[in-house]
Order: structure tokens, then C-alpha cells, then sequence
């Protein structure tokens, strides 16, 4: 008879469970790597939040850079998708904790390990993430 390793069979139940809970990161942890974290939170929005620019925010999120198709018209993120748990941006409590230079971080690199896709640099110039970021804002306490 074959000999099994004991409690083979659990294995990839396993290994689904540690792919699963890389989408369930506590939410307030920051995504930007913890030796770059200072620089990256001091990167301040060179752009003040003029309703013109709020409003070219809004078109991209709604539009070209595809952002509503996963964070949801009113923005606290569609999660139908298996995988997928998109920031809720009306949480007062992570809008407090992330500096727009985070948020830009995100923009520029994605968040590694999740669905969240390069925007920055693929579909959207700088100005543009800085205009999107300042229209993140207005959702929160929504
Ligand atoms: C394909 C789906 C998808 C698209 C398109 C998408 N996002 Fe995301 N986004 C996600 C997911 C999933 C997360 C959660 C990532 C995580 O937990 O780290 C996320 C997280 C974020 C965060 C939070 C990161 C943090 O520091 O907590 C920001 C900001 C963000 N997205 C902005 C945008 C903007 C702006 C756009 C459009 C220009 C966009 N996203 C498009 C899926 C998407």
C-alpha cells in the first residue's frame, strides 16, 4: 500500500487559506514598505484642492482610470469579486491615517499582492493621480 504523508490532504486548504487572508490585511496597516514609509508620507499633493481639480478627479475615478469598476460609485469598494477588498474610502479613520503621498505611493506602485493595478505611470499622469487623490477626499465621512 502508499504510504501518505499524514494530513496531506489538508495542504491545499492551506495553502488557499494564506492566499486568501493576503487580501485581508488589517486596512489601517500602511501599504508603503515600512524602510521607505517617512520619505513617502512627506510627499505632499503639489497641487492645491481647487474645485476644477476635484472635479478632474472625479472624471478619472468614473472614467479612464477605471477606479469605480472596483471602489464602487459611492467609493467603499465592490468585493462581488472574489479576492478583491478594495478600501471603503468613507472610513474617517484611514483617511486620517494616510498621507496623499501614500495614497500616490499606491497609485505609482499598486498595492503588491492585491488587485489593486499601476495607475500612475500606465493610464494616468502624475497631475492626474494628484487630481484623482484630492477627489478620494471627498468621500470621507460620507
Ligand atoms: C482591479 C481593481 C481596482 C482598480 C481598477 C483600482 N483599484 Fe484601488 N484598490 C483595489 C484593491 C483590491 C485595493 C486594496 C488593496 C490593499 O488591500 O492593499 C485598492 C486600494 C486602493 C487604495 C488604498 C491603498 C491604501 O493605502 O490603503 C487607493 C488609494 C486606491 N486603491 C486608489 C485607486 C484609484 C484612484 C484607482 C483608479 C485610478 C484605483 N484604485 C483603481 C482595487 C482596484
Amino acid at each position: 500500500m502508499k504510504k501518505r504523508f499524514p494530513g496531506a490532504g489538508a495542504l491545499p486548504v492551506f495553502i488557499v487559506w494564506i492566499a486568501g487572508s493576503a487580501f485581508h490585511l488589517n486596512v489601517y496597516e500602511p501599504r508603503v514598505p515600512q524602510e521607505i514609509l517617512e520619505l513617502v508620507q512627506e510627499n505632499e499633493n503639489p497641487f492645491p484642492a481647487t474645485p476644477e481639480r476635484i472635479e478632474e478627479g472625479r472624471r478619472i475615478f468614473y472614467g479612464k482610470g477605471l477606479c469605480v469598476t472596483c471602489h464602487g460609485k459611492d467609493g467603499k469598494g465592490i468585493d462581488k469579486i472574489p479576492g478583491h477588498a478594495p478600501r471603503d474610502f468613507t472610513d474617517a479613520r484611514w483617511q486620517e491615517l494616510r498621507t496623499d503621498g501614500e495614497l500616490m505611493w499606491v497609485l505609482r506602485n499598486g498595492s503588491p499582492g492585491t488587485s489593486m493595478p499601476v495607475r500612475v505611470g500606465k493610464v494616468l499622469s502624475e497631475e492626474e493621480g494628484w487630481s484623482v487623490i484630492h477627489f478620494l477626499r471627498t468621500f470621507a465621512g460620507k
